[in-house]
């Protein structure tokens, strides 16, 4: 969602921004802006509604000097997207601007207060009521910007990440945090900030990740000076950045999407790196091993997620109870944390997000934390919130994913929830030695097994270019594979705005089946694992109504293949590994449908790739 750039140094301050724009694009968002005190000491804020680079065509002629600005991509909530909305905001004075992610929730209350004090507003955004309050509260309190923040931040209730810039102290940026991330990365002689690591990292590895409710001032002479809320001043840990600079680039691909695609038979070695010990016949995941009683304990298992993390938390469901026999609950975050539910303090709480920011799911494992359960994360941005917020967790190690549609980061969940699920299995003894020792030796094998199915990719993307027509997909799926069905489904709806919908097979006769005609692909992921004889069932189903059939089969089956019109096929491997191999073709049959359709694969219309509110 929404994106924060900032910088204060001896450099040109325009281009470092919009660079760090371009590269916060990912996020999605509708708007963008930028703040600059120039060197004639105006603070000058220009913004466009759409694409960053409508925002370079506007200030292409415009006055882009200065070494001190913020920058923002806006993603609407309050206020449509348009110039106006867009940030930076002024304060009614015009001495100051400020960005924001976030939600301030109490807007409307304050709004009113303030245009009782004879305030005016020209957006309708609850950022402009933020900055108006700040300038307000250093009027009637004649404090410095600092205090007036403070002070307006205890007033405000919601999620927020701030930067803002005063044209009366060009050498200052004030930033603070609660709910939404902020990073301060500290250059050679300057400061940069933003909402993640992405702008920063070509200019330093060295980070400040601010924590929650503090508020840093930024000051080019003076450095930095961090306090709390209650004005309780820390001294900040400076953090190194583990990413690079060509994580961020396309590397030849069309999309990063494609290239995140053909990135999982690595990033799965990154994931495994250390924990699976073939040699040895071992899995170590520190997190576990840290806190095995708990685990061995443990009465239940709840994960709380979202998106394609929450299709990967169903398929550790079924891993975990199948190998370790404790039982597993799935949550959609959104859901979990406002329906009051029953938590023990022997429960495990396994919080799964790409980004480790989403505002759904960082709440869920606050009230569950505040009820007495373990908290364990499974996430792959290092550094982010929800990694912070839990006991224990493992990261995925993938690197940065751009494509906001999500490919490398779902693989890699699946992996590190094999690795769990081996290892409370091993550690309860739920499974025997010599199928544990087989599980091992076969997850080793399934980033070339990867490869393998990557080798599919030009016959899928022309065999993609059939489906521009197609208004619905259903995607089927039993056991290991219902939740694969659901993830395909949804990778197509998100980046082709084809309507699809996943179900468990069997579920097709109460409902689906109503649908299939001629005009109808249904893809069916029907490998040789448990409930094969049951999935060639449904598709004579589909296939007597005349519906087309797109399979996905294991290496070798002839039975689906003779009654599909389309079969792909991919290595066998132990049922329970099976999802990590059944989506790869699906992610490629979304990816070229999509392209096809010419769709903006990498952003897609209205999604967000970290939803940081609710
Ligand atoms: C957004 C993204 C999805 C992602 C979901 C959960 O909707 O577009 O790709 O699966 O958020 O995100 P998380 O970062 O918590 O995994």
């Amino acid at each position: 969602m929404c994106g924060i750039v900032g910088y204060v140094g001896k450099r040109d301050a325009y281009e470092i921004l919009i660079k760090g724009l371009h590269r916060l694009e990912y996020r999605g968002y509708d708007s963008a802006g930028i703040a600059l005190i120039s060197d004639n000491n105006d603070l000058v804020v220009y913004k466009t509604k759409g694409k960053v680079i409508n925002l370079e065509n506007h200030t292409a002629d415009l006055n882009r000097s200065g070494k001190i600005g913020i920058a923002h991509t806006r993603w609407a909530t309050h206020g449509e997207p348009n110039d106006i909305n867009a940030h930076p905001h002024f304060s009614g004075s015009k001495s100051l601007a400020l960005i924001h992610n976030g939600i301030i929730e109490n807007y409307k209350p304050l709004k009113e207060e303030l245009i009782a004090q004879g305030k005016t507003f020209v957006s309708d955004t609850d950022t402009e009521v933020l900055i108006q309050l700040i300038e307000y509260i250093q009027e009637s309190h004649n404090c410095d910007l600092f205090t007036a923040v403070q002070m307006a931040l205890n007033s405000v209730v919601g999620a927020y990440a701030i930067a803002i810039i005063n044209k009366n102290d060009p050498e200052t940026m004030i930033v603070a945090r609660k709910g939404s991330p902020l990073i301060i990365g500290i250059g050679e002689d300057d400061f940069f900030i933003g909402s993640d690591a992405t702008p920063i990292v070509e200019y330093t590895d060295k980070v400040i990740y601010l924590e929650e409710e503090q508020i840093a001032k930024i000051n080019l002479k003076e450095g930095l000076k961090i306090t709390d809320l209650k004005n309780i001043e820390t001294t900040p840990i400076i953090n190194k950045l583990n990413i690079n600079i060509s994580q961020l680039e396309k590397a030849g691909y069309e999309h990063f999407m494609l290239k995140e695609i053909f990135e999982q038979p690595e990033s799965l070695i990154n994931t495994l790196k250390g924990r699976l010990k073939i040699d040895t016949k071992e899995v170590k995941l520190s997190g576990i091993i840290d806190n095995v009683e708990k685990f061995r304990k443990a009465r239940r298992i709840i994960i709380c997620a979202c998106g394609t993390s929450w299709h990967a938390a169903l398929i550790g469901k079924y891993i975990i109870e199948e190998l370790a026999r404790i039982p597993v609950e799935v949550e959609y975050s959104s859901e979990f944390r406002y329906r009051n539910p029953i938590i023990y303090d022997d429960d495990i709480v396994i919080a799964i997000s790409q980004s480790g920011e989403t505002a759904d799911t960082l709440a869920a494992i606050v009230l569950a934390k505040s009820k007495g359960a373990f908290l364990f994360g499974i996430c792959n941005v290092v550094g982010s919130s929800i990694p912070r917020a839990t006991h224990s967790g493992a990261y995925t190690h993938v690197g940065p994913e751009i494509g906001v549609a999500s490919t490398k980061a779902f693989t890699a969940q699946l992996s590190t929830l094999f690795l769990i699920a081996l290892s409370i299995a091993h550690e309860r003894k739920t499974i025997s030695n010599e199928y544990f020792e087989s599980l091992v030796d076969e997850l080793q094998t399934i980033p070339d097994k990867i490869r393998e199915i990557l080798k599919l990719n030009e016959q899928i993307k022309n065999f993609a270019k059939t489906f521009t027509y197609a208004k619905n997909f259903i995607y089927l799926g039993r056991g290991y594979n219902y939740p694969v069905a659901l993830e395909g489904a949804l990778k197509l709806k998100e980046i082709s705005y084809i309507h699809a919908e996943g179900y468990p097979a069997a579920e097709m006769k109460h409902g689906p089946i109503a649908l299939i005609d001629e005009e109808l692909p249904v893809v069916v992921i029907a490998t040789k694992n448990g409930n094969y004889d049951k999935i060639v069932s449904n598709i004579e189903e589909i296939k007597a109504r005349k519906g087309y059939v797109i399979s996905i089969v294991t290496k070798g089956d002839t039975q689906v293949k003779n009654i599909s019109n389309f079969s792909f096929e991919i290595p066998d491997t132990a049922d329970c590994f099976v999802p990590i191999l059944s989506v790869i073709p699906l992610q490629l049959l979304s990816y070229h449908i999509a392209t096809a359709k010419n769709r903006d694969v990498d952003q897609p219309r209205n999604l967000a790739k970290s939803v940081t509110v609710e």
